[in-house]
């Protein structure tokens, strides 16, 4: 009976004092995206204030696919402006298309994060759509595109790459965006390195070392930017299975990460969006220079 009452006062928009049978904690806004907050609670700010990105405007860099288009629908759904900073635009139109789809925010801003002239564009771009950027996700890497070998074997050039994109990619967009930080004297810096810094994995050295290097500038850049309101802190996912086919982690290597993990079951994207939200909220504001790894367990030590 509560359960049929809940659903005709909802339909005619009536605000109900007990809650309905069956009705999630946050309810989805009439759009079908975006969270809206629960009522007030006389105690001060409730959890969803904290927790809320609502109309932040939010940075993803290679958010074509894989984690960073995981990272895009958590974050329109939360209902923020996703700005997907991407080099491959067909792959993300379509993400874009996807969000639009659901009623939620994201524009295309096609990007090369090892190209300086390109990073400032974006910063330039974001400057004039918005005004402003609460949140850059240094997600983009060459990660699902290398092949495997024996670190003497790496050649030169494709070395010099790798650490061009994970490192220098990160530097250049944290550069970009700090301006606009520095304005609204907030901001979150999140960059996503990797649980094999902890492990240590063979046969990708050059993707290691960038990430190794990715983890030691979040420790420095927080000291930096702290005084600032600006935090940075890194998430380290474990073999995470996307979309996309890989050659990095062969079926045999996957079996074996998941016996290490103390949860045994392939990581999904969906198993790091929680932890990014959190770090782009108000709920993380005095957490900086962390490293938090998020890989079922694997490196507990
Ligand atoms: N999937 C995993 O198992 C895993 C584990 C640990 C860390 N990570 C990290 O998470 C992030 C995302 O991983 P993924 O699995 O989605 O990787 P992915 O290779 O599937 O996607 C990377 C994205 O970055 C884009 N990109 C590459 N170079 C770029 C450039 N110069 N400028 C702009 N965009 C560029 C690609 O076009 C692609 O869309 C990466 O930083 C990766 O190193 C992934």
């Amino acid at each position: 009976m509560k359960r049929i009452t809940g659903i005709i006062a909802r339909k005619l928009g009536a605000k109900l004092w007990w809650q309905p049978e069956g009705a999630a904690v946050c309810a989805r806004d009439a759009r079908g995206c975006g969270l809206k907050p629960t009522a007030k609670s006389k105690l001060g700010s409730t959890v969803t204030d904290h927790f809320s990105v609502a109309d932040r405007v939010v940075v993803i860099t290679g958010a074509g696919q894989g984690l960073g288009r995981a990272f895009v629908k958590t974050f329109a759904a939360a209902g923020a402006h996703v700005v997907i900073a991407e080099r491959n635009v067909e792959k993300a139109r379509a993400v874009e298309r996807e969000i639009a789809a659901g009623n939620g925010r994201a524009t295309v801003c096609e990007t090369d994060v090892a190209d300086v002239d390109s990073v400032n564009r974006l910063g330039a771009g974001v400057e004039r759509s918005f005004g402003r950027v609460d949140v850059l996700i240094n997600n983009a890497a060459i990660f699902s595109t290398l092949d495997m070998r024996p670190f003497d074997q790496i050649p030169l050039a494709e070395w010099e790459q790798v650490l061009r994109v994970n490192v220098t990619g990160p530097f250049l967009c944290a550069c970009a965006m700090l301006p606009l930080m520095r304005r609204n004297k907030r901001g979150r810096i999140i960059n996503i390195a990797s649980a094999a810094v902890t492990l240590g994995r063979p046969n990708y050295l050059h993707y290691i070392a960038s990430k190794a290097a990715l983890v030691g500038m979040t420790r420095s850049m927080a000291r930096e930017l702290g005084p600032e309101g600006i935090t940075v802190n890194a998430v380290l996912p474990g073999a995470t299975y996307t979309e996309i086919a890989r050659k990095t982690v062969t079926p045999e290597q996957k079996e074996r990460i998941v016996a290490m993990q103390c949860i045994p079951r392939p990581e999904t994207p969906e198993d790091l969006v929680g932890v990014v939200l959190f770090l782009a909220s108000d709920a993380s504001a005095f957490m900086t220079g962390q490293a938090l790894t998020v890989d079922g367990g694997a490196t507990h030590p």
